[in-house]
């Protein structure tokens, strides 16, 4: 289990817990988090799931490999940073108990 706290882009917090096997994105979903629009269901062609992770955080999620990087280079309208990630990428467990992303204020084409 793990609890994860979700910046939305007003800079409200939300906390949520996720269940076994699910991904940063669809937790994010789950709990209608503002701005995770996910729009192609996590196969990594929208980048509507874009998070920068926390700083403190980067190097436990580990950093976008290089097709996802290639996908969020790819998408104008992405604010990249050096901790972005697609959320959709990212599993969820026990070592991400206590993780704060940051959700932009905007999406691609959203
Ligand atoms: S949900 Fe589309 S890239 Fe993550």
């Amino acid at each position: 289990m793990a609890k994860v706290t979700f910046i939305q882009p007003d800079g409200t917090p939300r906390e949520c817990v996720n269940f076994e096997g699910m991904t940063l994105m669809q937790l994010g979903v789950a709990n209608l988090v503002e701005g995770i629009d996910a729009l192609c269901g996590g196969m990594m062609q929208c980048a509507t799931c874009h998070c920068w992770i926390d700083p403190a955080w980067i190097e436990i999620t580990g950093r976008a490999g290089e097709d996802e990087r290639a996908m969020l280079e790819s998408i104008e309208g992405v604010e990249i940073r050096p901790e972005s990630r697609l959320t959709c990428q990212i599993q969820l467990g026990e070592e991400l108990d206590g993780l704060v992303v940051r959700v932009p204020p905007e999406q691609p084409g959203v």
